[in-house]
Formats: structure tokens, sequence, C-alpha cells
């Protein structure tokens, strides 16, 4: 993609997830939330830490990071969709706290100087990014020297597990199919090879399991406005979707049994070192 196709790709990302935000995350038992206190927990911020938070969404990991760092340390977030970056800041008053700032910026072009941060997390996004290449240099650039850095990314088992219903929305679209292609980054081997051309050392990655529990088929259709393929939803006129819609129902009752459906989400927590 050229770099008018790449700005064009990131302004329509920034109004799905502003759009999603106020239901993301909070519709199904909480996914990012658990999985960004887990990746938190992994990379170990101390007292006193000056993180970054590349796409942080409505806060799964800036939460559980300024808990860690305290009083002394800073949690910036930053997230393309203005909306994210809106609920973030509303859950951040409200909660009275004093150590986190965010502001809507891009990750391939990060407004803060070379060697800003002790530590940069980056929860399942990287994926999202045209040029991830170019984040991740920017997450170098940023972190100071011996600076850590937490990613994380869905394992196969979350594309194969809704693949169905991608085919779906696909062929209502009249889209082809994406056959066997996964999420970009599911496989350790990618994100490592990536993570050495920008410049990282000492990698490290551990499976972390993760279970989403839908309650029925109403609850499956409301969970899937609220993440990434809405972007895909937003397409659909209003018929075409009931008819999407009653196929995803009578999906889960064939292939899931009798509700509530149970769907393998495991991830993959990644930290490595700015050498
Ligand atoms: C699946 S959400 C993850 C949010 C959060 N990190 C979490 O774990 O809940 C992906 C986020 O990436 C953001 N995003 C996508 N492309 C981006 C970019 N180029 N720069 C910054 N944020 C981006 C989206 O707006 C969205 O909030």
């Amino acid at each position: 993609m050229g770099d008018r196709g790449d700005k064009e790709a990131k302004q329509a990302m920034a109004g799905v997830f502003s759009r999603a935000a106020p239901h993301y995350d909070r519709v199904v038992t909480s996914f990012f939330d658990r999985l960004g206190t887990d990746l938190v927990d992994f990379v170990g911020l101390g007292p006193g830490t000056q993180v970054l938070d590349v796409a942080c969404g409505r806060g799964a990991t800036v939460f559980p990071a300024s808990a860690r760092v305290g009083e002394e340390g800073r949690v910036v977030g930053i997230d393309l969709a203005p909306g994210m970056i809106d609920v973030l800041r509303d859950e951040v008053e409200r909660l009275g706290i004093s150590n986190v700032e965010s502001r809507v910026a891009d990750a391939e072009t990060i407004p803060y100087p070379d060697d800003s941060f002790d530590a940069v997390l980056c929860g399942f996004a990287l994926f999202f990014f045209p040029d991830s290449h170019r984040a991740l240099t920017e997450f170098h650039r940023v972190l100071t020297p011996g600076g850590r850095l937490g990613i994380s990314t869905f394992t196969p088992m979350v594309s194969e597990g809704l693949a169905w219903f991608g085919e779906l929305v696909r062929d209502a679209l009249g889209m082809p199919s994406r056959g066997d292609e996964t999420i970009q980054f599911d496989q350790p081997d990618q994100l490592k090879d990536a993570l050495n051309a920008a410049g990282f050392s000492d990698i490290e990655i551990q499976r972390q399991s993760c279970k989403v529990s839908v309650l029925g088929a109403d609850h499956f259709w409301e969970w899937m406005w609220s993440i990434g393929i809405r972007g895909m939803l937003e397409h659909l006129d209003e018929s075409t979707a009931g008819s999407v819609r009653r196929a995803a129902a009578t999906h889960l009752d064939n292939e899931l049994g009798p509700p509530p459906y149970s769907f393998d989400a495991d991830s993959w927590l990644t930290r490595a070192v700015r050498v």
C-alpha cells in the first residue's frame, strides 16, 4: 500500500475503533483487560518507570501499568482513535489517577524524542499497522538503552475460532475468502524476526491461555460489533446484516452446542530489550 492508501486505511481504522470504544472489551467477560494485566506483569514494571503504551485503546495495559509504576512513574497512552482516548481520559479522571497522560498519535510516527521511555507496551495492535517495521523502529527509538518492550498478539487459535464468521461476512460483502490466512504475528518466529530486524534482543515469548464465554447468539453479535471486525460489519446494509446474524446464530447452535459458547483465545506475550 502506498502512503495515501495507508493514510486512508488509518483514518478508517481510527473511525471504527472510535465507534467501538464505548463497548470495547465490555461485552464479553473481559479479554483485553485481563491480558493487559498479564502483559504488564510479564514485562515487569517497577516503581518510577516511564512507560509508553502504544495503541492503548481504552487502557487495558495503561491501568495496570499505572498501578505498578506508582506516583514516581508515568504512563503515556497513545492511540490513533480519538474515541478510545476520550473513553480512557474519562476513566482516568473518574478514578482520580494522576500518573497517566494520553493523546491521539500514530504508532508509526511517535511524537516523543529519542530515549524518552524505560518501557514500551503494545497490546494486540502490531498487526493493524500498515508498516509494522516502522512502528517497531519507533518503539526502539523512544526507548532508553536497556529499556523493555512488551507486545501481545493472538495465537492462530483466535483466527481459527472465528474464521467461519469472517467468511460469512466476507461472502455477504462479495469479498474473496481469506482461505487459511491468519492474523499477522500469530507465529512466535514471525515476531522474533521482526524484533531482531528492529534491533531488539533477549526476546522471550510466553503463551497465555484465555477463554471467552458468550451467552448466546445475540451476545455473540454484540461482541462482534465491539471489536475490530466491526469495520466490515459497518458495510452491511440492514437486510444483509439480518441474514448474516441469522446464519451466525445457526452456526453457533449447530457447531458449538447449547449456549454459553466458549471460544479459545490463547495469546502470545512477548518481551524484549532495546540494545
Ligand atoms: C485491538 S485494540 C487494542 C487496544 C489495547 N491495546 C488493548 O489491549 O485493549 C487495537 C487498537 O489499535 C489502535 N490502532 C490501530 N492502528 C494504530 C496506529 N497506527 N497507531 C496507533 N494506534 C493504532 C486502534 O485504534 C485500537 O485502539
